[in-house]
Order: C-alpha cells, then structure tokens, then sequence
C-alpha cells in the first residue's frame, strides 16, 4: 500500500503510479510508452476493471483507496507487469495481414471503397492491450485453446476487408469448438474495452459467416 498526495500528483492512475515509483519504492514494475492510451502497454485491473492506467482519471474513480492489480488470470512477471507471450501468439496466429492471389502491378494500390473501408475502420482500431482477453471468462478457463476476443476481432477485421482474398481460409481455421466456439457472449470483452471497440459482435459476426456458409 502506498499513500500519495494527489495535489501534488498529475490527474491519471498512471501519474500516480509513475509518483510512486518516482517518489516512493522505485522497485514498481510497470509497462507504459505512449502516456495517451495508444500503445496498450500500460492495460491493468483498476478497481476491478480492465482499463488503461493512462487514460483512467484517479478522480473518476469512487472510494478513497485505489486498488490495483496486473491483468487477470495472466502469469505475473513483476507486480503490474504480466507475460502475453500467449495473447501475442493468438493474434499471429489468425495471420493479421493481406491474403491475396490476384496479382497487381507493385506501382498500384489495392483499391476500396469508402463503405469497404469502413468496414475495416473501427476493428483496425485495436491497440492490442489484452483488457477484453482477459477479462473474459472462457478466455480464463480456456486461454490455451480459446482464441479470446481480441485476436478474434483481428481475424474478423481481415475476414471483412475486401483487398484480402483468403476469406475461406481465415474462416475454416476458426471452425473449431474451442478456438472460436468457446465465446458464450458474456460480453465482458465489449464492456472492457478502453477504445470502444465490440470484439463481442464481431466474434457474433464470424458464427453468422460460418453458418451462412453451411447452406
Ligand atoms: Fe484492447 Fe479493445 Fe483491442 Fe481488446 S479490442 S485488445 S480491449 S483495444
Ligand atoms: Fe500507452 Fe497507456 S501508456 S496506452
């Protein structure tokens, strides 16, 4: 337990936390690059909630006491800071980048519309935290063989780009009880997530796709 004075402390959980690593027991292990909520490393429980230290106001929090812990059910490192070997290799594990067959000439860009385009927009907004993996249920009880919600709204960003041609492929790899059929829509992802993004309805999405494609 640490006590700082907030007066004297910039407004965020994490300027507090950097205070005391500052100021008070210089041990504290964290991870944070971008301070603005856009690297995703400084993703921990704050309060029993899966957020950004970064962007998470210490005033809009209820209570005098702060408690806060690493990312739930993730092995610990060091204090806040938790080993995703296993997160990272899911999502490389859905080949998040371009598929294609077609060739084109190197001097042209693959082309989209704005409506494809926006297709894509929100779910490339990921920044890869691991809030909504790991505030998942099936993803605590199943997170070897259970791709989690943020790699499956990887898979979905690539499925729905137009440029990529290798739908097919991306959906029968999914196709899997475990790998994708273990989200039971609980939710937690889409409630977790620090930039608003729904992996929930994007992972409902994949499911339709796979039974439009049994008829
Ligand atoms: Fe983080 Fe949201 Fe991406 Fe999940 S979907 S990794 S919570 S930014
Ligand atoms: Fe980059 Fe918080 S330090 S998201």
């Amino acid at each position: 337990s640490f006590e700082i004075d907030m007066a004297d402390c910039g407004p965020m959980v994490l300027d507090a936390l950097l205070k005391i690593k500052n100021e008070i027991d210089a041990t504290l292990s964290l991870r944070r690059s971008c301070r603005e909520g856009i690297c995703g490393s400084c993703a921990m429980n704050i309060n029993g909630l899966n957020t950004l230290a970064c962007t998470q106001s210490c005033a809009e929090l209820k209570g005098g006491d702060v408690r806060i812990y690493p990312l739930p059910h993730q092995p610990v490192l060091k204090d806040l800071v938790t080993d995703l070997t296993q997160f990272y290799a899911q999502y490389a594990a859905v080949k998040p980048w371009l598929q294609t067959r077609t060739p084109v000439s190197p001097d042209r860009e693959r082309l989209q519309s704005k409506q494809e385009q926006e297709k894509i927009d929100r779910p490339s907004a990921c920044i890869l935290c691991a809030c909504c993996s790991t505030a998942c249920p099936s993803y605590w009880w199943n997170g070897d063989r259970y791709l989690g919600p943020a790699a499956l709204l990887a898979a979905y960003r690539w499925i729905v780009d137009s440029r990529d041609e290798a739908q097919g492929e991306r959906l029968d790899a999914l196709n899997d009880p475990f790998r994708l059929y273990r989200c039971h829509t609980i939710m937690n992802c889409t409630e977790a997530c620090p930039k608003d993004l729904n992996p929930a309805r994007a992972i409902s999405e994949i499911k339709r796709m796979m039974l439009e494609r049994q008829h």
